[in-house]
């Protein structure tokens, strides 16, 4: 048998370990053969770090406990909860986790209770209306339960009597045209699907701020308000319709929920919950064990040097991940006795953080000298109560932007700019006139730049 016959690893493993008879009978190969079972092991070892290394990185962590109870809230409310039937609206960061909750443990934790989710994200497709979003959600979902093998269904008629035949033809109503003059009203079309799911139906509209900007968008939330109205005030409804949005901007979502002109005023607003010590805790614990280049085992950072990284990078899993590669990469290229990762984890987070915003502000440059005089004056102006600052388009503030700027500068001018920021998610119009810093870190780490100029100058004045 020559070392070509050898079809796979366990076969060559298999010779290595024949008679030491046969292998002293041929020196040469019984040293090949050893480098080869040596290259093969290490390949494999090399395959299970990277193995380890991904499944770390890409795991999601579950928040099983919060879902169920924020499910069970919403399905069955208390008495202190009553407001929920009119609507949870959850406000958090960017990045923080909102969609992975709604998709891999909220969405879960509201079927397994029988409950039907329709989801909708209103930014998978700006280019299309959160109305037609709404309606191809609603119509995906009744096609998938008119499925017999689906497995929604099957998930759902675990706890309920779901039947296939009721999304289907027994649905009774076409939803190819709703919302369009010959077609269903949306309220037509959710009452029905509450009828045929005889139980609760949860419409979950993530990224909902998205329909406060435009005027259809604002028909869209009135449309549902109507719908829920129609399903929930009728005496004997087999189930209820029941609203959760999710936004980014404080504001905005609170908003929705605040103004009494807003479609959902009445409605729960809560602050997603953000990841925390036990987000940190389990991915330390599923990075143990990883190994450096050369071998050694990486060492990691304490729990709470961790958890204070994370919070740096504002409690985003992408960045924290991101702070570990880096980390990595700096233990790679230092000595044994430099590679304390408690020192080197809190000064990669913070350089992260900064280019992370400075990737933000960037965006500035490219837009001129107004747009950065205006954002300059939010970073001084805005204060910390969400409701962001006003009186750019003044007589004074016009004065001001022309002096600085060296040419005359119109009202014209300072709304195109602020729309220019607003379009780059830089800035969010917060009301008649006012606007805000969009991402709270950008507006943290300007500030804090602002600030540490302010002093500098006064301190280099003082001194001459
Ligand atoms: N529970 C989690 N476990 C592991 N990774 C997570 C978890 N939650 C979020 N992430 C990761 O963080 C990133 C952002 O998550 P996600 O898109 O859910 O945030 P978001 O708040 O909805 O963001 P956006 O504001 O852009 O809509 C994703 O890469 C996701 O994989
Ligand atoms: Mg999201």
């Amino acid at each position: 048998m020559s070392l070509t016959t050898f079809t796979n690893c366990a076969e060559l493993t298999d010779w290595c370990a024949a008679p030491v008879q046969r292998v002293a009978s041929d020196r040469f190969l019984w040293q090949v053969s050893i480098e080869f079972v040596y290259i093969w092991l290490y390949s494999k070892f090399v395959f299970l770090v990277n193995f380890v290394q991904n499944h770390a990185m890409n795991t999601i962590f579950h928040r099983t406990e919060l879902a169920d109870s924020l499910a069970e809230r919403l399905l069955n409310p208390g008495a202190l909860d009553v407001a929920l039937r009119s609507g949870l609206f959850l406000r958090g960061m960017r990045r923080t986790g909102k969609s992975t909750f709604l998709r891999h443990d909220f969405i879960p934790a509201l079927e397994a209770r029988g409950a039907v989710v329709v989801y909708v994200d209103l930014w998978q497709d700006p280019s299309r209306s959160p109305a037609t979003l709404v309606h191809q959600a609603i119509r995906d979902t009744v096609d998938e339960l008119a499925r017999p093998e689906s497995r929604l269904l099957k998930k759902l008629r675990a706890v309920t009597d779901l039947d296939a035949s009721a999304f289907g033809v027994g649905f009774g109503l076409s939803l190819e045209k709703i919302g369009e003059p010959e077609g269903p009203t949306l309220a037509q079309a959710l009452t029905r699907l509450v009828d045929r799911a005889e139980g609760d139906v949860v419409l979950i509209i993530d990224e909902v701020q998205h329909a406060l900007g435009t005027e259809p968008g604002r028909d869209l939330l009135f449309a549902l308000k109507a719908a829920r109205d129609a399903v929930n005030l009728r005496p004997d409804t087999p189930g209820l319709l029941l609203f959760v949005g999710t936004g980014s901007h404080r504001a905005l979502v609170g908003e929705l929920t605040e103004q009494r002109s807003q479609a959902f005023a009445g409605a729960r607003t809560m602050d997603f919950p953000l990841l925390g010590q036990d987000y940190v805790g389990d991915l330390l614990s599923r990075l143990k064990g990883l190994r450096l280049s050369d071998g050694r085992v990486m060492p990691l950072p304490s729990p709470d040097v961790a958890l204070e990284a994370f919070a740096t990078v504002g409690h985003r899993p992408e960045d924290l991940l991101q702070a570990f590669d880096l980390l990595r990469n700096r233990l790679d290229t230092n000595s044994e006795t430099l590679d304390d990762p408690d020192i080197h984890l809190p000064t990669i987070a913070a350089t992260l953080r900064a280019s992370a915003v400075d990737v933000e502000l960037a965006k500035l440059d490219r837009m001129g000298a107004l747009a950065s005089a205006l954002f300059a004056r939010l970073v001084v102006d805005e204060q910390d109560d969400g409701r962001g600052a006003r009186g750019f388009f003044g007589e004074d503030s016009l004065q001001s932007l022309s002096e600085s700027l060296g040419r005359a500068v119109s009202s014209d001018d300072v709304t195109a700019a602020l729309r220019a920021m607003t379009s780059e998610n830089l800035v969010m119009r917060l009301g008649h006139g006012r606007y805000g810093i969009a991402d709270p870190v950008v507006r943290e780490l300007s500030r804090e730049r602002h600030e540490r100029l302010e002093s500098l100058r006064q301190s280099t004045s003082l001194d001459g």
